[in-house]
């Protein structure tokens, strides 16, 4: 893939609770590419994406897409 990066996720961790649903998600999308999150029922995989479009938010790590860093000033 040589695309540009349009998502980057950077060691990003989420809890709910007592209860670690992302651990140290490290992840890059490139412009054109199609990715498939796979794993069991409840792993995360909704809560990764919910990360990413921002309804929710992560709590350690770094999320970028196009260019703009998911943070309080979103
Ligand atoms: N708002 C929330 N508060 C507390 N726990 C949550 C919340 N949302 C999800 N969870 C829990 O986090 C885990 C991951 O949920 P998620 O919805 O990301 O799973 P999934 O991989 O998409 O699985 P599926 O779609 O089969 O439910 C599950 O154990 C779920 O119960
Ligand atoms: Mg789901």
């Amino acid at each position: 893939m040589t695309g540009n990066a349009v998502i980057e996720l950077e060691g990003v961790n989420e809890w709910f609770g007592d209860f670690h649903v992302l651990e140290d998600i490290d992840l890059t999308i490139r412009e054109r590419e199609r990715v498939v999150v796979c794993g069991p029922s409840g792993s995360g995989r909704s809560t990764v994406i919910r990360c990413i479009n921002r309804l929710e938010e992560h709590q350690e790590g770094r999320i970028v897409v196009d260019g703009q860093e998911l943070d309080d000033d979103t």
